[in-house]
């Protein structure tokens, strides 16, 4: 049976709220601290205030049990032994990891310190956060034996958080003190020694039991790094196959065959491959540029970052271009928008693609009618709708008298659209579709004009004969 410890977590957002249960079902008991006591209510109410897979089933397990939430971080702190800092480190104007938040906690956490503690960085720092910690510490009066600081980055996806948490391909631990390590050692250990994975039989549907992680025990320094470098290749990876994507629509070749091509080869990997309209959400925008502004900092030339980026800008430039070059002019013209999250199966908006395409579209005097099935409340408050903006409950609405159709989130419901349905309800039966979300022969087939990224555009069979005649 593994040891349990106590754990406070130190902010109830999305790292931090998912840690905290996770945690508690892998057997320890856990003090969730938020200053908002709004929040710190709804979540010992049950309300998770986000949409997460497995989360509301994990919340009603160990709320007010294993899981309390509370907005006193003093007595967190003294009755707990490991403090995780989940705290949001939102991007500044330049570009750097805004620390404050951070800052303020160890400031408070400082003050109740009376016996060792272990202060783990959660949340997404740049290199060197540690040793500001250990200075801040020091400096609010407590002794340097009291505490250590380790960095133990998360790799969570929005969308399947918890099975990210409790199936992780690694657990990184970044400590320069052995007794450190050892606390976190401890408290993963459920995860690697497969006594978890023995006792569950994993969430339902979604994460089968997997082999026992890795415990990748690292510098300090390293772990923070690993997690910038691990982020900044992900969104590399997608510029990447979106300037190929491009490439094969300059050259009629299609990217899906491509990426597969290149994913076959085990030093690549098929995963994020998938060409679209960009990247975007909390985490890849916000941590390329504070891994660049680091690289800066340090006097390093990292300017591939530059370029990941400016391809990431590019790419919705290029598809605006798209959809001009299908309805010739933009000005006046309907479009029926489906997806406004960031990414599917989420109602997160931060740095959403889409709804930056919608902005522009509405910049060009086109007029929109969107659907998206989770995040239109959320786009509301920063989009309101207005005599060019219109929000509609479902696909076939957003779809009814427009101009063209784009889909710019990958909701799978989107994939499983009634065909005939859409195109009826289409003014002109015109797809155009960033997330590559169908085949280019069954839109032909179903009377589409389909333009697609890096594949062949698809006109309706119908053109397609008339054109021969010519
Ligand atoms: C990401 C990282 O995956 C995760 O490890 C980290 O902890 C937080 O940031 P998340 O932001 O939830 O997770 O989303 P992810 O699924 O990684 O997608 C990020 C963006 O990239 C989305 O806009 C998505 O649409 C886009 N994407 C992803 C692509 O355009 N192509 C791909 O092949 C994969």
């Amino acid at each position: 049976m593994s040891k349990h410890i106590p754990i406070a977590v130190v902010g109830s957002g999305y790292v931090g709220l998912v840690a905290a249960v996770c945690f508690a079902e892998m057997g320890h008991d856990v003090i969730c601290v938020d200053n908002d006591e709004r929040k710190v209510a709804a979540l010992r109410g049950g309300d998770t205030l986000i949409h997460e897979n497995h989360l509301p089933e994990l919340l009603e397990r160990y709320r007010n049990t294993k899981v309390r939430f509370t907005t006193d971080l003093a007595e967190a702190t003294r009755e707990c032994q490991a403090i995780f800092i989940a705290v949001g480190t939102p991007q500044s104007e330049t570009g750097d990891a805004d620390l404050s938040y951070v800052e303020a906690v160890t400031c408070e956490i400082a003050r109740s310190i009376d016996t060792y503690k272990v202060i783990v960085e959660k949340s997404t720092v740049p290199v060197y956060t540690n040793e500001w910690i250990s200075r801040a510490l020091e400096r609010n009066g407590v002794a340097r034996h009291l505490f250590d600081v380790v960095s133990n980055p998360e790799f969570l996806r929005e969308g399947t958080a918890v099975c990210d948490f409790l199936h992780p391909d690694r657990i990184v631990v970044g400590a320069d003190s052995e007794r450190a390590a050892a606390v976190l050692n401890a408290i993963y250990a459920p995860l690697t020694s497969g006594e978890y994975y023995e006792r569950t039989s994993g969430i339902p549907g979604v994460c089968s039991v997997s082999q026992p992680p890795p415990f990748l025990l690292t510098s300090t320094k390293s772990a923070e790094i690993i997690k910038h470098a691990s982020n900044a290749f992900l969104a590399l990876k997608i510029s990447f196959i979106n300037a190929v994507s491009n490439l094969c629509e300059a050259t009629n070749a299609n990217v899906e065959q491509v990426a597969r091509g290149m994913g076959l080869d085990s030093r690549i990997g098929p995963r994020f491959l998938r060409p679209g309209i960009g990247y975007g959400g909390s985490c890849f925008p916000k941590d390329v540029a504070a891994f660049r502004s680091v690289a800066e900092q340090l006097g390093i030339d990292f300017s591939l970052l530059t370029e990941v980026e400016k391809i990431n800008v590019q790419q919705k430039r290029r598809f605006l271009s798209k959809v001009r070059s299908a309805l010739w002019t933009l000005r006046g013209k309907r479009l029926g928008v489906l997806g406004l999250a960031f990414k599917g199966e989420t109602d997160d908006i931060r740095e959403s693609p889409a709804i930056e395409l919608v902005r522009m579209f509405l910049g060009e005097g086109c007029s929109i009618t969107a659907f998206d099935p989770a995040a239109i409340q959320r786009t509301e408050e920063i989009l309101p709708a207005g005599p060019n903006l219109k929000y509609v409950d479902d696909a076939y609405a957003a779809a009814a008298d427009a101009d063209a159709l784009l889909i710019l989130t990958d909701w799978s419901e989107f994939a499983a659209l009634d065909l005939q349905r859409l195109n009826q309800a289409l003014r002109y039966p015109i797809i155009i579709d960033g997330r590559n979300m169908y085949d280019p022969a069954v839109m032909t087939e179903n009377g589409f004009t389909y333009l697609s990224v890096g594949r062949p555009t698809a006109h309706p069979v119908r053109e397609l004969s008339a054109s021969s005649h010519n």
